[in-house]
């Protein structure tokens, strides 16, 4: 086992070593991964490293002792709500990301159901299949029923006839996403806002990737519908300032119309002999950096600057769509409507053509198929990637070529029969683990090669890969020596 060391190591040996921990991870910084860091540049970063280490021992747990933290937090959600075209009736807190933000929607939902609708006893949401897979895991943490619904399949929005069939008297919250991350499009949130009030019900947008730049596009002509507080219906919304705002993670913002809805997402507890407890939201102790870092890169980008680099990405990312549908062999999945953008192949393995670009040093995420979606190549573009734009897509074309050689996923009929009929409940550890090994997967190293693990995946039950993932990332999970 390893142990804390008998004798602190020097200063220098502990940031060597830090340093060298890095050096298998993607190189954000070269502009050439297309997922997971959102890149403002070198100016900006200073401001924010600086903002964040000011405040690193704030501590956002009380703001009675650092008003400080009170007056960040509700400078960061007023300007929050006033861009996602709130009133001055809307609330809402600082998150540490998306994911918090959704679990309090959620929770807030639950708690206002529970209040104003006792007679509910098995609660469930309505959610496209598009919605952040966060809901699901709100719902599993709320003991929730999530009740998914098909998505429109040629334009992968919402579909508010699914969602109103999807409603039962254990409804209590509708979802729409405002932009989908996997599709990168936006549902038709007037719709679903009309169906929320009509069976009295809350509705919550997830606009965690979308809520910061698409007033942005919509303001430089591109065709962005209403999906803001200024949408009837609309009882909550999320948006992450850690994506297209560009603060240091974690930080995001969970708003509601009014106070009233947010009382349910408050915890409280004087049922025990400590210091008084009420918290906003999951995290209690909490260091004030990421909201100082929010703060400082809003009021450093300020809106000429997010406009400017809304105006490089909706180009950098139309000349995308238009050079990937120039590929032969390549389709769009649906049709952007910010910076995400999906494509697939109906002939060609896409977890090929996602190898070939590593090989490269293109980072290009993949995506399972789900739902009507065929397996996809997701890309996020970022201010940092406009640059590559024509290099990427050059690589591009040339990788679907390479890709056109190799094998196309799945395997043979009877495998896929095979593989389908998998029961989750009697698979041992023993045997996902043997097919682990069949993918080229040993211990918890990952091979140079993904194709073969996304392959196996797409083409097992969701149930039987979720459990694949958790024995994986169990043993992940411990500390071996380095080799
Ligand atoms: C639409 C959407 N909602 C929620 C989330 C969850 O955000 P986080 O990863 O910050 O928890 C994401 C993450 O990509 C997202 O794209």
């Amino acid at each position: 086992m390893l142990k804390i060391p008998g004798k602190g190591r020097s200063k220098d040996e502990v940031f060597e070593r830090l340093e060298a921990f890095r050096k298998d991870d993607v190189d954000w910084r070269s502009g050439r991964t297309w997922a997971y860091v959102y890149d403002p540049g070198p100016q900006a970063e200073e401001v924010i490293k600086r903002a964040y280490m000011m405040y690193l021992s704030e501590n956002g747990l009380d703001p009675t002792a650092f008003p400080s933290t009170l007056r960040l937090e509700t400078e960061l959600v007023a300007m929050a709500a006033s861009h996602l075209k709130g009133d001055d009736e809307v609330v809402g807190n600082f998150t540490s990301g998306g994911t918090e933000s959704i679990i309090l929607a959620v929770k807030t939902a639950r708690d206002y159901a529970r209040a104003r609708k006792p007679h509910i006893k098995e609660p469930e949401i309505v959610l496209p299949v598009t919605a952040h897979a966060a809901f699901q895991k709100a719902a599993h943490y709320l003991c929730i029923k999530p009740v998914l619904v098909p998505v429109d399949p040629q334009t992968f929005k919402a579909d508010p006839n699914e969602i109103r069939k999807a409603i039962t008297p254990n409804a209590i919250q509708l979802v729409g996403s405002a932009i989908s991350y996997a599709h990168g499009v936006i549902d038709p949130i007037r719709e679903i806002g009309q169906i929320a009030l009509e069976h009295d019900l809350l509705l919550h947008v997830d606009a965690c990737v979308g809520g910061f730049l698409l007033p942005y596009f919509r303001r430089l002509g591109a065709p962005v519908p209403d999906f803001e507080f200024n949408v009837p219906g609309v009882t909550s919304m999320s948006m992450d300032f850690h994506k297209y705002a560009f603060a240091a993670k974690g930080a995001s913002v969970v708003l509601h119309r009014n106070k009233d809805l947010r009382q349910y997402q408050l915890f409280t507890c004087a049922t025990w002999t400590g210091y008084t407890m009420i918290n906003a939201t999951i995290q209690s102790s909490k260091s004030a950096g990421p909201m100082a870092a929010a703060w400082a890169v809003l009021n450093f980008i300020g809106d000429d600057g997010y406009l400017e680099i809304a105006r490089q990405v909706l180009d950098a990312t139309q000349r995308i769509a238009d050079g990937i549908e120039h590929i032969d062999g390549l389709r769009l999945l649906g049709r952007p409507a910010m910076n995400l953008v999906a494509f697939t192949s109906d002939t060609i393995n896409v977890f090929h053509i996602i190898d070939e670009m590593k090989t490269r040093s293109w980072y290009v995420q993949p995506q399972l198929s789900f739902g009507g979606s065929k397996e996809n190549i997701h890309l996020s573009i970022n201010p940092a990637s406009v640059k590559w734009v024509d290099a990427m897509l050059a690589d591009l074309r040339q990788c679907v070529e390479l890709a056109k050689g190799l094998s196309t996923a799945g395997g043979d009929d009877a495998m896929q029969q095979m593989l389908q009929q998998l029961d989750p409940t009697t698979l041992t550890e023993e045997t996902l683990g043997q097919m682990l090994a069949m993918a080229g997967i040993q211990g918890t190293g990952l091979p140079q090669r993904m194709a073969a693990i996304s392959g196996l995946l797409n083409t097992l039950p969701p149930a039987v890969a979720e459990k694949l993932l958790t024995v994986y990332f169990n043993d992940l999970f411990r500390y071996s020596k380095p080799s």
